[in-house]
């Protein structure tokens, strides 16, 4: 699959209030989608990215750029190609949101799935070192970066080895990078969200307590944007609630979260 940057019909039509532009990964679907069509609501100049087409083409006054987050050399096409809009259109890309991930569980524990490690890592994290390396140098003066990552990190989860460590990974990234890009005045944003009705969570077949919809989550990803926020969390009765549990004695978080059939 090539990276393209589509000539469709919505990228011109587009009449934007300003000149600011924000590339979003994952644009195509579930919590992506919904700052996408948030941020084209606020007039801003929306490049929307995703590995389907046909799903960004439908996504009314954005602009896509379709590019498969694990291949290098389709991001580096989609970061010319965005460069040439952005000298085109006279924009300033003012944020970068790398939202695009997948989510895989660990069902055999003793006979551990290294190849389902690998992929998840690869596209939560390694991924994000790709669009870094190609999107950062594009970015203007105040402009900000964010790094989605998840509440899953406050705790260890049954099931979560893989998923879980990559986005903790993301919380790393995210804090040394913006020790290093705040000298460019550059702000970097971690995006932590509860759970969040999207097709990457309908798969799940267990509770998901307080869950919002992908509006919400959007919504609350762009006003910590907006704010600067290092760490964007929602819904915060959950976060905060999960954070309270992760000052607790090890032993105790232990026992809570271990699957009551492998309870001693
Ligand atoms: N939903 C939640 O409760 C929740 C909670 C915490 C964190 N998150 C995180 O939020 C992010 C978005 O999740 P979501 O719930 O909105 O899931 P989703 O609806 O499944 O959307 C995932 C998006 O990632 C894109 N993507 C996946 N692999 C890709 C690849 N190799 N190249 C390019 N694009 C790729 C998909 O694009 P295609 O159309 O090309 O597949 C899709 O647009 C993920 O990083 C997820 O871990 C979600």
């Amino acid at each position: 699959m090539n990276s393209s940057l589509s000539d469709s019909p919505t990228s011109h039509e587009l009449t934007t209030k300003s000149k600011e532009a924000v590339l979003i990964t994952g644009a195509s679907s579930g919590i992506g989608l919904a700052l996408a069509l948030q941020y084209v609501e606020q007039g801003f100049y929306v490049f929307a990215c995703g590995r389907n087409e046909q799903k960004l083409n439908s996504i009314k006054g954005a602009t896509p750029l379709v590019f498969d987050i694990n291949d290098k050399e389709q991001i580096q096409q989609a970061a010319l190609k965005l460069a040439t809009s952005l000298k085109q259109n006279n924009l300033s890309l003012t944020m970068v949101i790398l939202n695009a991930g997948s989510c895989e569980y660990i069902n055999d524990p003793v006979h551990f799935d290294g190849a389902l490690f690998e992929r998840v890592i690869q596209t939560n994290v390694i991924s994000m070192g790709y669009c870094l390396e190609h999107f950062l140098p594009l970015i203007g003066a105040n402009g900000r970066v964010g790094l989605m990552s998840s509440s899953a990190t406050y705790l260890p989860f049954p099931k979560a080895e893989a998923y879980g460590a990559s986005k903790a990974a993301v919380n790393y990234l995210a804090s040394s990078l913006r020790l290093d890009l705040k000298a460019h005045g550059i702000g970097v944003s971690v995006i932590c969200p509860g759970f969040v009705k999207t097709p990457l969570t309908d798969k799940n077949d267990f509770a998901m307590p307080m869950q919002i919809s992908a509006d919400k989550a959007a919504s609350e990803i762009i006003n910590g944007m907006n704010k600067g926020q290092s760490e964007i969390h929602f819904p915060k009765r959950f976060t905060y609630l999960l954070k309270c549990i992760a000052c607790l004695p090890k032993a105790v978080v232990s026992r809570m979260l271990t699957p009551s059939a492998d309870k001693a």
